[in-house]
């Protein structure tokens, strides 16, 4: 088997992911809904493997699709070069710690600048460009149209730092496959950078990645801190620099060894309506609405490139794994860098899209430490955009186990007196809650549903077996008990 040091592009992901049997191959689909719903169908699945679509109808053999890239345990811990063999709790704590060092040793890699490299083995340019030459999906039934970019990386730059940023942004096709919608939310970085550019130049320089190395999504679509390269930080995952040209048009990087790239300039005044699509939030929730759109002026693309697909919806989606596994380590290590005491575990749950819900346990230490942690979760950089509940557990509650958390609300939550309320924080214009028209302001709750502080010492006992007197019993009746624990 290949060793992971050698994955450099979607290729190279490819071959080792397809010699640890996680990848399916399916022909014959065609782009008009049945890639999307098959995808939904697969990630629903316990361990649902990686969906290779080749043959689409209407396109050429060797015109790919991917989809739930990152799905499961053993291919996110591989894309995040930590292992080949990592389930669900090896790899959250393969990961513990890391996001934190990764973002310390960003500043020492780089990327670094090459004159060629496989993406441009094809490049298109002006009245040539067609995005739908390759097959882009219709992802859902009640999208208003064909995204190409869903596992995307857009480029934009800091114009008085020069910083990159990557951010993942889904993006349209429009006019007939000359142009493409680029949907940054408010807040985000990269529409921090188009702003800058618009007042300082008029317009904004945008390079996005179509296909890659999935880390390159990882990097893109989770909340790296502002001001961090999320070129730098993919190098750091790596321990090697990412290899990118420079766009002819902006001179803004491309990775080198992506499968297809775009680049053009977004004007403040050229907008497409876009929309409605399927959103994380499982609603077509942020209906449809001008967007700012770039004609694209440079296609690059290797011979028979692959499309990386990462489409939202209902959770389970795409997604939401690898966002649930990131975000909790992120916001984790923002708990214990802020200074907070006694945390044991964080986990943003998949059935809130990652962020809607937040479990945080801790071992409590003195008065007013449960709503600390409550308090401080919800707000952190990378946990406050459309979290809508944070629950503080105690220590002997798994934040992960969605029952054992909503037990502990069940039973150590007097809703009059433990669940504080915040207003006017940082929502999202895909809220379903959003009345049509108001900034996407939301509400949110911080739920205590650690033990009372005051009650510590004579709160009930737990009913359950102790550990000794289950792995006693286990012991005795492997068989009929599952076997050991
Ligand atoms: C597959 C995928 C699609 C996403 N689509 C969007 C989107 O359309 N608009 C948006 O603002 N954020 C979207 N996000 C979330 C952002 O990528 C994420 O918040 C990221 O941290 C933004 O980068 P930035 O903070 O550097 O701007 C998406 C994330 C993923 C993984």
């Amino acid at each position: 088997m290949g060793s992971l040091e050698d994955v450099n592009d979607l290729r190279g992901w490819l071959e080792l992911a397809g010699e640890m049997g996680e990848v399916t191959t399916i022909t014959g689909a065609h782009w008009d809904r049945e890639i999307g719903a098959a995808s939904e169908v697969n990630y629903k699945r316990a361990s649902p493997p990686a969906l290779l679509f080749d043959d689409i109808v209407g396109y050429r053999s060797g015109l790919r699709v991917l989809t739930a890239s990152m799905a499961n345990a053993r291919r996110l811990g591989m894309t995040l070069r930590l292992g080949t063999d990592l389930d669900d709790r090896g790899l959250v704590e393969a990961l513990r710690t890391r996001p934190g060092e990764w973002v310390e040793a960003a500043g020492k890699f780089p990327m670094n600048v090459v004159d060629s490299g496989p993406v441009v083995e094809h490049v298109v340019a002006g009245g040539e460009v067609d995005l739908l030459a390759f097959p882009v999906p219709k992802w859902h039934e009640g999208d208003g149209g064909r995204y190409v970019g869903t596992g995307c990386a857009v480029f934009t730059t800091d114009p008085v730092s020069g910083v990159v940023n990557a951010g993942a942004y889904r993006m349209q096709v429009q006019n007939g496959g000359r142009a493409v919608s680029v949907n940054m939310e408010a807040g985000k970085h990269g529409a921090g950078h188009v702003r800058e550019w618009f007042a300082r130049e008029g317009r904004a320089p945008v390079t996005a990645s179509l296909g890659h190395d999935p880390l390159l999504l990882v990097v893109a679509g989770t909340e790296v801190p502002a001001g961090v390269s999320e070129l730098e930080y993919a190098g750091a995952v790596l321990g090697r620099p990412v290899d990118v040209l420079l766009g002819e048009v902006t001179g803004l990087p491309v990775p080198a060894f992506g499968e297809i790239a775009v680049e053009g300039w977004l004007y403040p005044d050229r907008r497409e309506l876009e929309g409605p699509f399927g959103e994380w939030t499982g609603y077509y929730s942020g209906g449809s609405e001008p967007v700012l759109t770039m004609e694209v002026e440079r296609v690059y693309h290797r011979s028979d490139p692959v499309l990386l697909g990462a489409p939202p919806g209902k959770p389970p989606h795409d997604y939401s794994y690898m966002r649930s596994v990131m975000k909790s380590a992120m916001i984790q290590d923002a708990l214990v860098g802020c200074g907070l005491r006694g945390v044991e575990g964080v986990w943003a749950h998949e059935v809130g899209g990652g962020r809607q819900l937040l479990a945080v346990s801790i071992r409590q230490g003195y008065a007013g430490h449960a709503r600390q942690a409550g308090y401080l979760a919800s707000q952190l950089p990378s946990a406050a955009y459309m979290n809508k509940f944070v629950i503080v557990v105690d220590a002997d509650v798994d934040p992960r186990s969605l029952n054992d958390v909503m037990w502990a609300v069940c039973t150590r939550t007097d809703p009059a007196e433990d669940i504080e309320t915040m207003r006017q924080t940082w929502g999202s214009r895909v809220d379903p809650l959003r009345a049509a028209g108001l900034p996407p302001f939301n509400t949110r709750a911080v739920i205590d549903a650690c033990r009372p502080w005051s009650r510590l010492a004579d709160f009930p006992k737990v009913a359950e077996a102790s550990r000794e007197l289950t792995d006693h019993v286990i012991r005795r009746w492997p068989d009929a008990l599952g076997g050991t624990r």
